[in-house]
């Protein structure tokens, strides 16, 4: 580990996304040539290179001439799982709708599974998201819905991501088959008490199949009172209340959002509530895409996640899912950069991540591409080469040759 005061200047960089709006030129606040000053886990300076007193550096960090962004704020993964769902994707794929029922499934494989083994999971999946340029991760419970896996859930959550939520109401468990009421009552009584020292947040799946207004309600309700933020799962499936039991209960996000009215986008314009698009579910599910563009259009703030998990969406890759978010969801690369950052930061009510600015904790993803808009113009190819979270280098890639990539106008310095 280095020293707390080291200072490490981010050099050589052809393109720098702050979304620092104060710098002028729109949300992204671009600075071309540009460099970064870290000291310790926060980032001290930001300008252009020409403005830099390079005096006093303890190391030098090249980029190459090329992009660096901000590191992705992913606001949506549920990681604590046992198992896959391969065979349920290939019958999807064939023509089988997808149902919430399927998370049955992952339920029972995870109760059988060791405290290590979903630790296990957790560690593999959120590397796979850093090596990508994510250096901020939510992590849902969900697969236990007893009081015992739900606490050992959100705990390994809580260990390895940086916000734990506990999603107490995801999918009702066989052995309460029409009971919901009593489930909803253990919840209430149980489940949140010994959960809720682990979690920042409550979580609920309101949807058809899953759990109707007045249950979700009920839940939201008794994790507020245990002092946790809320979030739903919303509108996913059909037109149902998730976004109005969001926007009624003040919720930081309300996320899926692919069957809105114009009540919802409304209700969702006035409201202090982030609507997290997850493009990669319903790519994966051959979902109804949200409609982003009323939603953008009517001023609501819109985040994007990649909602990892075994069912509908396993893929850890927020590039990937910026490029589905530009080409079928109609949002600008601008949009679906700052979504994938800024949005996903609005989403957890954090202003210290998401953002390149004097204060706020170094998360930088280095892309081999001379702008952002190539992590949609060039879709699955691995741009992310090297990742900086809270000042210390957490991953880089064993290919990379720095300025290789890049036209020849731009420098080809030494890294590190
Ligand atoms: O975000 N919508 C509910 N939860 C997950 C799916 C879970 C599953 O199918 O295992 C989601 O898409
Ligand atoms: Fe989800």
């Amino acid at each position: 580990m280095a020293p707390a005061d080291r200072t490490v200047v981010v050099d050589n960089i052809g393109h720098l996304v702050t979304n620092d709006a104060a710098r002028g030129g729109g949300p992204l606040g671009i600075v071309t040539d540009a460099a970064v000053v870290v000291e310790g886990e926060r980032v001290v300076w930001v300008g252009p290179r020409s403005a830099l007193d390079r005096v006093g550096a303890d190391e030098r960090v090249d980029a190459g001439g090329g992009a660096v962004v901000p590191g992705f704020v992913e606001s949506h993964s549920h990681l604590v799982f046992a198992g896959e769902r391969a065979e349920e994707f290939a019958a999807r794929m064939a023509g089988r709708p997808y149902a919430a029922g399927g998370i049955r499934t992952t339920l029972a494989a995870t109760r059988a599974a060791s405290d290590a083994a979903l630790a296990g999971n957790v560690t593999r999946l959120s590397r796979e998201y850093l090596r990508q340029g994510t250096t901020t991760l939510e992590c849902k419970s969900g697969y236990g819905q007893t009081v015992r896996d739900e606490q050992r859930s959100v705990r390994i959550a809580h260990d390895h991501a940086d916000e734990a939520t506990l999603l107490a109401a995801h999918v009702l468990p066989p052995e309460f088959e029409g009971r919901p009421d009593d489930y909803v009552r253990m919840v209430v009584d149980e489940m949140i008490p010994a959960c809720a020292p682990y979690a920042s947040w409550i979580d609920v799946f309101c949807e058809r199949g899953a759990f109707a207004y007045d249950e979700a309600r009920a839940v939201l309700e008794a994790g507020r009172a245990a002092g946790l933020g809320v979030r739903v799962h919303g509108n996913q499936l059909t037109q149902g209340r998730g976004v109005q039991l969001a926007v009624e209960m003040g919720a930081a996000s309300v996320d899926h959002v692919c069957h809105t009215d114009a009540a919802d986008v409304d209700a969702l314009a006035s409201a202090d509530t982030v609507a997290t698009l997850l493009p990669a579910a319903d790519f994966s599910t051959r979902n109804q895409y949200p409609d982003a563009r009323r939603l953008l259009d009517a001023g609501v703030t819109v985040a994007l996640g990649a909602d990892c998990n075994p069912g509908t969406s396993y893929t850890t890759s927020m590039p990937f899912c910026i490029a589905v978010a530009v080409r079928d969801l109609h949002l600008t690369p601008d949009e679906a950069l700052w979504a994938a950052t800024a949005g996903g930061a609005r989403a957890l009510r954090r202003d210290d991540v998401g953002v390149v600015a004097v204060g706020k904790r170094a998360d930088l993803a280095f892309l081999d591409a001379p702008s952002h808009v190539h992590l949609a113009y060039r879709p699955g190819v691995p741009l992310v080469r090297r990742v900086l979270r809270a000042g210390r280098l957490v991953a880089e890639a064993e290919w990379w040759e720095p300025g290789a990539g890049l036209p020849a106008a731009a420098g080809r310095g030494s890294v590190r």
